[in-house]
């Protein structure tokens, strides 16, 4: 992968209610950061744009960008894709926000509290509008029901060359966990199906999937 500029989003991100609260998601950015590290390992330099993860990385290939919001993962993302030979969409991005975030500490009521939400940007829908014929890009989907049929919608809605598909009914698949099973599924092949296996080597499987998908 020498010589390929590749985008990766990674993470989860957060959503400020106020100065103390925000809404979030369990994704711990393993996956991300496995692909990441994978890829840098094969000579790729990478933007990393992490929302807020515990994960550390340090490798000369991978540049970090932090992020905490959608917004700022989305401007971000935007800001570099142009410079790159495609992204891997895999951070768990809100898809709604708090439309009126409150400036001080909401107190304690005995009311019900009801937080208005507004729709947040898709990230990967709008870089597969400014793909190029050159560029390749990449998406994940988390299903918990018709997991190959929603997977294939989003891959034709995105714009994506591939989208690697994990189900919340596989044991050890998905977020927090170190372990993951996928299925990489694309518009011009069957689906491929792989064993349960550590992030790391889920992230070689990916990777190899990438490198067969840009020599055709
Ligand atoms: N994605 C993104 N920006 C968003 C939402 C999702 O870039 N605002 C990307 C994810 O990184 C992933 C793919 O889109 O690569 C699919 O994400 P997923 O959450 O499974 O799908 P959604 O489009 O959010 O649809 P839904 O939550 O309704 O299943």
């Amino acid at each position: 992968m020498t010589n390929k500029k590749i985008l990766i989003t990674a993470g989860p991100t957060y959503e400020k209610i106020d100065p103390v609260r925000f809404i979030g998601n369990f994704s711990s950015g393993k996956m991300g950061y496995a692909i990441a590290e994978e890829l840098a390992n094969k000579g790729a330099s990478v933007v990393l744009i992490s929302g807020p993860t515990a994960l550390k990385i340090n490798h000369p290939n991978i540049e970090k960008v932090d992020v905490v919001t959608a917004k700022e993962m989305y401007d971000a993302s935007i800001q570099n894709f142009s410079k790159c030979d495609g992204g891997i969409m895999t951070a768990a991005v809100a898809d709604f926000t708090p439309q009126n975030p409150v400036d001080k500490k909401v107190k304690r009521g005995k009311e019900n509290y009801s937080i208005e939400l507004t729709p947040t940007k898709d990230i990967a829908a709008s870089l597969g509008k400014l793909k190029t014929a050159s560029q390749f890009l990449v998406g994940f989907a988390l299903e918990t029901n018709d997991e190959e049929f929603n997977a294939n919608l989003k891959l034709k809605k995105k714009n994506l060359d591939f989208i690697v598909l994990n189900s919340l009914n596989d044991k050890g698949a998905g977020f927090q966990h170190d372990t993951n099973k996928i299925s990489i599924i694309s518009s011009n092949a069957a689906p491929k199906e792989f064993e349960l296996k550590q992030k790391s080597e889920v992230a070689k499987d990916i990777v190899n999937e990438l490198i067969d998908f840009c020599e055709k």
